[in-house]
């Protein structure tokens, strides 16, 4: 297990996954900011991407677990790329099923965490696509602002992306105390 949270368990996938993988990724309406849904292929190799993660890196999308649901979603940390800049990124993808209920910024923020944690860095980010406002909405609820605008280009298509990212030092409250504001003069 990776982590607890109260409600869900963050785990590494298996090969036993692909099932409710499957039905993550060939939703449609889940899949519009990757510009439409994966057929069985592209989501076992999004599966086999995971795997060797886990092998490469130490990490990468886990699964997460809804106790007595099975697999709801996948949310973790993944190296990603912003322009020539390597950045450590959380990720989260839920079944259409389980959304509005705020599983997903409970996964993302047990993940954050684990980062700032366990890989000490000091930065963590979510590339969201433009259009894709649910995820901005994450993004915010795990304390990020923009940081960035770039272009990632997927499956043939020019996306336009904004890059949120949180400090460690803010989740961690070593943030440096800003000093009181001077006084401004009376108006007279
Ligand atoms: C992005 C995604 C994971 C967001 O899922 P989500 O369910 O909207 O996000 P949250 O877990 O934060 O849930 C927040 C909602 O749950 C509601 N909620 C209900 N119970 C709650 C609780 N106990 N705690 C917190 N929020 C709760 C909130 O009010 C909020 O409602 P709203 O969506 O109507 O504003 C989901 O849209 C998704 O899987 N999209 C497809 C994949 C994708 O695009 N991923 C991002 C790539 S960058």
């Amino acid at each position: 297990m990776i982590a607890a949270t109260s409600r869900l368990v963050l785990r590494r996938m298996t090969p036993d996954d692909l099932s409710p993988l499957r039905t993550i990724l060939a939703d449609p309406i889940t899949m519009t900011a990757y510009e439409g849904a994966f057929d069985d292929d592209e989501s076992a190799r999004w599966l086999e991407r995971n795997l060797q993660r886990y092998d490469d890196d130490g990490f990468g999308l886990w699964a997460v677990d809804l106790p007595g649901a099975g697999m709801i979603g996948q949310c973790g940390i993944t190296r990603q790329r912003i322009d020539d800049d390597e950045v450590f990124e959380v990720g989260y993808l839920f079944n259409r099923a389980y959304w509005h209920r705020g599983y997903a910024t409970e996964a993302a923020t047990a993940a954050r965490d684990w980062a700032f944690r366990e890989l000490g860095v000091a930065t963590v980010w979510a590339k969201v696509r433009d259009t894709n406002l649910a995820s901005m909405n994450v993004a915010i609820r795990l304390g990020m602002t923009v940081r960035r605008r770039f272009v990632v280009h997927y499956r043939g298509v020019d996306m336009p992306h904004l890059g949120f990212a949180v400090d460690r030092s803010r989740e961690t409250g070593s943030r440096t105390t800003l000093s009181p504001r001077p006084t401004p003069p009376r108006a007279r």
